[in-house]
This record gives C-alpha cells, sequence and structure tokens, in this order.
C-alpha cells in the first residue's frame, strides 16, 4: 500500500509506516504542489492515504480523490485548510494533530512578545548595518513586561500555556475572551473572562490563539485596533486571516497600537517589500509557531497513527470529523 504526503514529513512517521508495509512517497521540492499536480498525482498513483502539511484542500481535490483516498491525516492543529464538509460528505475520515504542538507554539508567542518589547529584530538589523551603539539615551527605547496585563484572545491549550509563561515569567495579569470560560484558567491563573471590547480596552500584550472561522475572520479590524491602548503589542501564532493585515499596518503607522509580532501573516509567504518587515516594532516570522525537532516529530508519530488507523478502518486517534462515526 502506498500514501502521498505534500511534504517531506519527519522520519519517525515514515519508519511507523514502513513497519506496517506501506510506502510513503512525498513531494520533496520546495515548491509548493499545485491543485493540478496534487490531483494527478493522487488519481494516478495508487495512493490509499493523503498526509497533508502547508496546501489547501477543497471541494474539488475532495471529489477528485474520494475513489482513491481513505483517509487525510494533517499535520496541523488548525484545519481551515480542508474543506472539511467535502471530506465528511465524501466519507474520508480526516485528523490533525493537536496538544503535542502546545508548548512549541506558546512559546513561539512569548519569544514574539519579549522581541517585540525589546525591538530585537530591529535592533539586530542595526547590527548588521553597523550602528551598534543608540545614539540617544532616551530613543529606541522597549517596553516593560513585568506586572502588564495579557489579554488573551482564544484560551484554549495553547492560549493557557502562553497565560500561565506570562504569569511566571513577569507576574502579568491575565484577562481572556473566549466561547466559554476557561476554569483551569479561572482557578490556577486567576484569569479573568471578559468581553472582546473589554480585552481590547484592557490588554498590554493581546495574544491571538483562537481557530480562524467565518467569526474569527478579520476580527482584528481597523475599529477594534481603535478601540486597543496605543502602549499595545499584538502578537498572532493562531492563522494570519484573523487580522487585516492592512488596517494593522495602518494602526502601526498611525501609532494607535504600539507593536506586532506575527508567526502567521495574510497571505503566507508575506511579501519582502511588506512595509511591516520595515517597522522597528515589528517581528515576523515564516510561521515557525510548531517547528521544533521534538514537537514536529510528535506531530509525525500522531499523524502516523491516524494514518494507520484510517488504512485499516479504525477510528482515528484525533479525528475532526467525528460524525463520520456516528451510530457506528
Ligand atoms: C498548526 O498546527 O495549525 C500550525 O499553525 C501549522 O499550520
Amino acid at each position: 500500500m502506498k500514501v502521498f504526503a505534500t511534504k517531506v514529513i519527519p522520519d519517525i512517521a515514515k519508519t511507523l509506516l514502513s513497519a506496517n508495509n506501506i510506502q510513503v512517497d512525498e513531494w520533496e521540492k520546495e515548491v509548493p504542489i499545485s491543485k493540478e499536480e496534487l490531483i494527478q498525482t493522487l488519481t494516478n498513483g495508487h495512493y490509499a492515504g493523503l498526509f497533508v502539511v502547508g496546501v489547501k484542500i477543497d471541494a474539488e481535490i475532495i471529489r477528485a480523490i474520494q475513489n482513491n483516498i481513505k483517509v487525510i491525516s494533517l499535520l496541523s492543529v488548525g484545519f481551515d485548510n480542508i474543506d472539511l464538509q467535502a471530506a465528511t460528505k465524501a466519507g474520508i475520515p480526516v485528523s490533525n494533530t493537536p496538544d503535542v504542538l502546545n508548548n512549541a507554539t506558546a512559546e513561539t508567542a512569548f519569544l514574539l512578545m519579549q522581541n517585540v518589547a525589546r525591538k530585537a529584530f530591529y535592533n539586530y538589523k542595526r547590527i548588521l548595518e553597523g550602528k551598534w551603539s543608540n545614539e540617544s539615551f532616551t530613543t529606541n527605547l522597549g517596553i516593560d513586561l513585568q506586572g502588564k496585563t495579557i489579554g488573551i484572545f482564544g484560551l484554549g491549550k495553547i492560549g493557557f500555556v502562553m497565560a500561565e509563561l506570562c504569569k511566571a515569567a513577569f507576574n502579568m495579569e491575565v484577562i481572556y475572551h473566549n466561547r466559554s470560560r476557561n476554569e483551569k484558567a479561572d482557578k490556577t491563573l486567576h484569569a479573568q473572562f471578559v468581553s472582546f471590547n473589554e480585552l481590547l480596552d484592557r490588554s498590554d500584550v493581546l495574544s491571538l490563539h483562537c481557530a480562524l472561522t467565518p467569526q474569527t475572520t478579520r476580527i482584528f479590524n481597523a475599529a477594534a485596533f481603535k478601540k486597543m491602548k496605543k502602549s499595545a503589542i499584538l502578537i498572532n501564532t493562531a492563522r494570519g486571516k484573523v487580522i487585516d493585515e492592512p488596517a494593522l499596518i495602518n494602526a502601526l503607522q498611525e501609532k494607535e497600537i504600539w507593536g506586532a509580532g506575527l508567526d502567521v501573516t495574510d497571505p503566507e509567504p508575506m511579501q519582502p517589500a511588506n512595509p511591516l518587515l520595515q517597522m522597528p516594532n515589528v517581528a515576523v516570522l515564516p510561521h515557525i509557531g510548531s517547528a521544533t525537532v521534538g514537537t514536529r516529530n510528535k506531530m509525525g508519530q500522531l499523524a502516523a497513527e491516524n494514518m494507520l488507523l484510517g488504512l485499516t478502518d479504525q477510528r482515528l486517534k484525533t479525528i475532526i470529523n467525528k460524525e463520520l462515526y456516528s451510530g457506528k
């Protein structure tokens, strides 16, 4: 049996599959596989399973592959890149890789927060330009984080770790806005559930950890930025489309907020000419939230386990379209 991966996946996943006599073919080129190439590969290649990383799987792809592919295993926690309704309609189980990347992603948010607060990327760029010294004692300064308020938008498992890190490192007060209250955060972090407007109004650092849904798409827009503190830092390790990026550029240029740290952008990749890359109070990373050896291995392991289960008609460990199994 053979499966296809839209990118090179961790060896640990391939080892597990080959021990079960399953061959993994991978898209090894740096440029992402196109929709046409993917459909052609999957319909001609006798593949029974698909590992998805970094590509969009729309209804047209699902329709084209539904007679061949028994299971789709995503190597991500987010699943906004797949038309889940189409997969369910086609009877294809889809899984993701939750939990195993909570720490790595929260650590990336924390890294960006500190980076922006002290303009680290900007100062590094200045060193490369031969400008080591601060010209003045009173310019090019950062922001203290000790005792400030961290606002979490979407306090799930990743948001919880970010809040925990901020509390432990800087004794920050935790406020959050969520679909529902997070009792663990309320109890252990003395977190306070607030309205969206209060979150905007009170956060010194506002870190986004929500899923991308129609409700969260571009929820951080011009109106939201106007409600934030002028000294606020916005951090996004969730999805680029949660932020209206032109509005963010404008808010930073107009000094409506102080800075931003982005691991995800809209679009990805960010174009090198994007004005955000020139701003002293902005730090951008190329979507590396889960990119540590340990975390990627755990994601690979879980994705491979899901693949094996799907190929043998068993319930996937971390199934997303659970309705496929209802009544079974
Ligand atoms: C995730 O797991 O969703 C990461 O953001 C990678 O896409």
